[in-house]
């Protein structure tokens, strides 16, 4: 298997999961190649991988500009492999997303529903605030959402989980096996 991980990032937290993915990925046997970039850097073919997996944080409740700027250019490239998606997130920010795969699938799914190919696994993982790199207007933003919830200073925040990002490329590949397996079978029945 050779896989891209293709991430956008503004404060770092989502580098920190994609690197994490892909540490574990290269532990595999089965996995030949693993590379990791910013979508910005992504200017290889995408034939050349076998499986895409896709990462952005959540700002707003929407993905970041580059991210979507990605989908729109390559989503030709997309067809035919398998697809992941993940969003990084916070548990107090993005409540009902984050850690619910169901929500994951659906919430993403507004991005992909007009691709060649749909995320065959999405969720959301644990992200991290970090107070002071905020830039000035999401420093104002987010002070404004945790006074609205009773605090008056932003929190330092670590969601970051080492083990969540294992299981999600484990649960993929998987889910990606048993795509395969199902696809052979159905080519083997037209073929009889
Ligand atoms: C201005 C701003 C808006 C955010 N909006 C959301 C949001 O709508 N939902 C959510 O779950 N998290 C939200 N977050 C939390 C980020 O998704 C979280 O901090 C993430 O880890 C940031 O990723 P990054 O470090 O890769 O940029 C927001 C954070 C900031 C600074």
């Amino acid at each position: 298997m050779k896989i891209l991980i293709a991430y956008a990032t503004r404060y770092g937290s989502t580098k920190v999961v994609a690197t994490w993915m892909a540490d574990h990925l290269r532990t595999r046997d089965d996995v030949e190649n693993v590379d990791v970039c910013p979508v910005a850097a992504v200017c290889a073919d995408l034939g050349d991988y076998t499986h895409i997996i896709l990462g952005s944080p959540l700002y707003d409740d929407d993905l970041l500009p580059e991210m979507r700027e990605f989908i729109d250019k390559r989503d030709p490239e997309f067809s035919g492999k398998p697809l992941a998606v993940f969003g990084v997130a916070l548990h107090e920010l993005g409540e009902g997303l984050y850690g619910n795969p169901d929500g994951g699938l659906a919430y993403f799914n507004r991005f992909f529903y007009y691709l060649p190919v749909k995320p065959i696994y999405s969720r959301f993982l644990g992200g991290a605030l970090y107070p002071e790199r905020l830039n000035k207007e999401d420093y104002k933003l987010v002070k404004e959402f945790f006074e609205l919830h009773g605090q008056s200073e932003i929190p330092f925040v670590q969601e970051l989980n080492k083990k969540e990002t294992q299981e999600f490329v484990d649960k993929f590949l998987q889910l990606a096996a048993v795509k395969e397996r199902l696809q052979k079978r159905i080519q083997k029945k037209k073929g009889d």
